[in-house]
């Protein structure tokens, strides 16, 4: 594996693979890597001859009084596993590499609507910062194929929004959630949660799959499913900030004849705080 840290170098080993006829793979990730992140790396070889892995902790995607500095960064062990998974480039750019005239007076690309609602409420630019950065990513690499996790679903949304919206040649792939044996859904930020808060934090995901069943079984009412989650979580110790049933499409509240949803919250546990959501079909089998 090759490990990378600037764009002319990247983009003269991608012009030898496609001499050779290789398609190109890029799964985006800011390190701290996981087993969630290494399903994507293996999703991603299975669509291309060729995978790319960056690693990118993104300044623009934190809020003010976010973890920035705090976040986990662990180069080497990074390196070697996905050496291990056979991934081709570590793209592992600094900061004046992806933004070359600053954070400041950067062109920023926004997808208005979709980036504003739920987690966008509480973390205002967050999605900005995303699709800013994915999209110096993409004009780095110009893959065929992007890979990413189901389990920040907003993002995965407006990804695809930005790719259909700019017209960018590339395909939007989602990998499933990876999840440990409490269904808490892996992340990089699981390492800030003490002992007793990883006892209760699988709670997030039963409230959410709950909240799936009850609108199956037909409690159409969000807003007292809603109630209902915030109960259940604020008694395990969260401090909830949203729980809601959305289209799974374009993430507005689902209508008469809405069959794709998806369950999504977001709440604190003590410093951390913990995104999940799940999809389901009505009428499906
Ligand atoms: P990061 O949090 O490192 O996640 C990188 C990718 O891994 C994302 O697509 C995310 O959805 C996926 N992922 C994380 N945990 C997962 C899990 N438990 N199961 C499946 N997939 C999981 O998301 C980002 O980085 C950044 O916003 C990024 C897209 C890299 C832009 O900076």
């Amino acid at each position: 594996m090759k490990t990378i840290r600037d764009i002319h170098a990247l983009r003269e080993v991608l012009q030898g693979f496609r001499q050779d006829g290789d398609t190109v793979a890029l799964v985006p990730t800011m390190g701290g890597l996981h087993q969630g992140h290494m399903g994507l790396v293996r999703l991603a070889s299975e669509y291309a001859e060729r995978v790319v892995t960056s690693v990118f902790v993104n300044p623009t995607q934190f809020g003010p009084r976010e973890d920035f500095e705090n976040y986990p960064r662990t180069f080497d062990t990074d390196r070697r596993r996905l050496s291990r998974a056979g991934v081709d480039i570590m793209f592992a750019p600094t900061h004046e590499e992806v933004y070359p005239f600053g954070v400041e007076n950067m062109t920023s690309v926004s997808v208005s609507e979709l980036s504003t609602i739920l987690c966008g409420e509480y973390r205002p630019g967050h999605f900005d910062g995303v699709t800013s950065v994915v999209n110096r990513l993409f004009n780095a690499v110009a893959p065929d194929v992007a890979v990413f996790g189901q389990k920040d679903y907003q993002q995965l949304a407006i990804i695809r929004r930005m790719v259909a919206d700019l017209h960018m040649p590339i395909k939007i792939l989602a990998s499933p959630t990876f999840r440990d044996k409490s269904g808490l859904a892996l992340s990089s930020r699981n390492r800030y949660l003490t002992d007793d808060e990883r006892g209760r934090a699988g709670e997030l995901y039963a409230t959410i799959c709950d909240c799936r069943d009850r609108y199956l079984g037909g409690e159409g009412d969000i807003k007292v499913l809603e109630k209902d989650g915030f109960e259940r979580l604020a008694g395990a110790g969260f401090e909830p900030e949203f729980l809601t049933v959305r289209k799974s499409g374009d993430l507005s509240l689902p209508d008469e004849d809405s069959r794709f949803l998806v369950v999504l919250a977001a709440a604190r546990l003590g410093e951390t705080r913990l995104i999940d959501n799940v999809l389901f079909e009505l009428g499906g089998s």
